[in-house]
């Protein structure tokens, strides 16, 4: 018997920080499925703007628009402008983030709260807001995308850790409040994109201690999106690993 799938055409995503990376790929991949994009950005307007065009050629619509995730008062502006332009949000990708190495005890107030006002309590600030519209629709689909350093964290980054770990409890959390009728899951990537400035020595050794021998991409990222979106009518508060076995190596 075929599984009932959850189709995509004629909704719309709302996919934070989708101007370039893995946001991109993500919103990218939606829309090819016939979804509409809510594209957020904070500070790549032109890649921002670019990307739109992108979308739009894959014949969906598209709206634009910018926040700092860290604020209330901008993310409440956002997603007002949204729901406006486009009537609905089906869907939310939690997806921008910092990554910073912040080598313990000398980490500074500053970055701690960089972290985790940006990493966890902007997922909160998106879902917190959007919840009320999914739950009036008696429907929904939130993906947070977190890291595999919330299931084994990483030395020297440990503000970025600790607030991808809390994302992975926000999702179970938002999981069983939300149910029935929203299902909160994340994804937890391993290395897909490094950040500029790692060098092929450090890659190599992620290459060596991963058990699939390879980094990851942005599109292996928002495969995994897509199905936990289109085939996850059982699933919720899960946190898909997608890390070539790093957890295991
Ligand atoms: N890349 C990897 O290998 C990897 C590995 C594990 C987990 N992940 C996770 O996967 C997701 C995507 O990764 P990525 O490498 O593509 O991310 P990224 O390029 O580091 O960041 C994505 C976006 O987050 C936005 N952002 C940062 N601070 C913001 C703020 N205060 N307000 C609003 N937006 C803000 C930025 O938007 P603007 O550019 O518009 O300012 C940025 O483009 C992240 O959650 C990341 O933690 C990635």
């Amino acid at each position: 018997m075929k599984e009932k799938e959850y189709s995509l055409k004629g909704k719309v995503a709302l996919i934070t920080g989708g101007a370039k990376r893995v946001g991109k790929e993500t919103a990218l991949t939606l829309a090819a499925k016939g979804c509409h994009i809510a594209l957020h950005y904070n500070s790549s307007r032109a890649e921002a703007l670019k990307t739109a065009r992108q979308i739009e050629k894959l014949g969906v619509e598209v709206t634009l628009f910018k926040a700092d995730v860290r604020s209330s008062a901008q993310v409440k502006k956002g997603v007002q402008t949204v729901l406006k332009k486009m009537k609905q949000i089906n869907i939310l990708v939690n997806n921008a983030a910092v990554f910073k190495r912040t080598p313990f005890p000398k980490v500074s107030e500053k970055d701690w709260d960089l972290h985790l006002d940006t990493n966890l309590k902007g997922p909160f600030l998106f879902a917190n807001e959007i919840a009320p519209h999914m739950l009036k629709r008696k429907s929904g689909k939130i993906v947070n995308i977190t890291d595999w350093a919330g299931a084994r964290p990483f030395k020297n980054y440990l503000p970025y850790t600790v607030s991808k770990a809390g994302l992975i409890g926000m999702t179970e959390a938002l999981a069983k409040t939300l149910a029935p009728n929203i299902q909160v899951n994340a994804v937890a990537p391993g290395p897909v994109l490094p950040p500029t400035g790692m060098s092929q020595k450090e890659k190599n050794t992620i290459i060596k201690n991963t058990p699939l021998k390879k980094m990851g991409t942005p599109q292996d990222v928002a495969q995994a999106i897509l199905f936990l979106i289109e085939h996850s009518s059982f699933i919720t508060g899960h946190t898909l690993m997608v890390e070539g076995g790093r957890l295991i190596g």
